[in-house]
């Protein structure tokens, strides 16, 4: 097999598509979501993460593919339907909020933070999005250390999503070892005071 060399962690600590998607029922299984639950999953793509959610949701939840590229959500849908998940929705976003037919149980958001450009704002406005005890699961690449600073900040350094998430109103439940590379937490909102 072809494996990439791993680097000392000073030097770059990374996770690659691979590494998440190695093992989807383990990501899936943390996010403990059960049937009747309504989770939003931003940024699908293939839809990996997304048809297992759709699974367990079954059969009476409902699981909302949430992405601003139309292709992308056309593209999940004929891979979705092969496998025949009924919970599965598809919905297209614009790039700078949240919108949803209806607040959910969960967020999830896989390899899709560092794309959003002002994530502070974003979440803070998505809270409206989240059912009261409901949760935002952040999985993303860690791409720390001197050479993911030289290279640029493309992905989410784990102590900055704290401090992002902390501003946006929320507040950080449990974190997850579980994707090698990758830094996976997950948030509620901040009660008010
Ligand atoms: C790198 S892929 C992540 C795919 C998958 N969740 C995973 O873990 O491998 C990023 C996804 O986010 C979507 N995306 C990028 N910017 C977005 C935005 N501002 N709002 C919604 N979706 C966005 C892209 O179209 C793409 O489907």
């Amino acid at each position: 097999m072809n494996r990439r060399p791993r680097l000392p962690r000073w030097l770059y600590a990374g996770g690659s598509r691979r590494d998440r998607l190695r093992d989807p029922d383990v990501v899936a299984s943390a996010l403990r979501v059960k049937p009747g639950d309504i989770v939003g999953d931003l940024g699908p793509a293939y839809g990996h993460f997304t048809v297992l959610l759709a699974r367990a949701v079954a059969p009476d939840g409902v699981v909302y593919a949430i992405d601003a590229d139309q292709s992308t959500l056309d593209d999940l849908r004929v891979a979705a339907d092969e496998r025949n998940p009924t919970t599965l929705r598809t919905v297209l976003v614009p790039r700078d909020r949240l919108e949803i037919p209806e607040p959910v149980d969960l967020l999830f958001v896989s390899a899709t933070y560092h794309h959003l450009r002002d994530p502070a704002r974003y979440f803070s406005a998505a809270r409206v999005f989240v059912r009261p005890g409901g949760r935002v699961a952040i999985l993303e690449s860690r791409r720390e250390g001197l050479l993911a600073q030289w290279m640029g900040t493309h992905g989410g350094p784990s102590g900055r999503v704290r401090a992002v998430m902390a501003e946006a109103g929320f507040l950080l439940t449990a974190t997850h070892e579980l994707v090698p590379g990758h830094w996976f937490g997950q948030f509620q909102v901040r009660p008010q005071p």
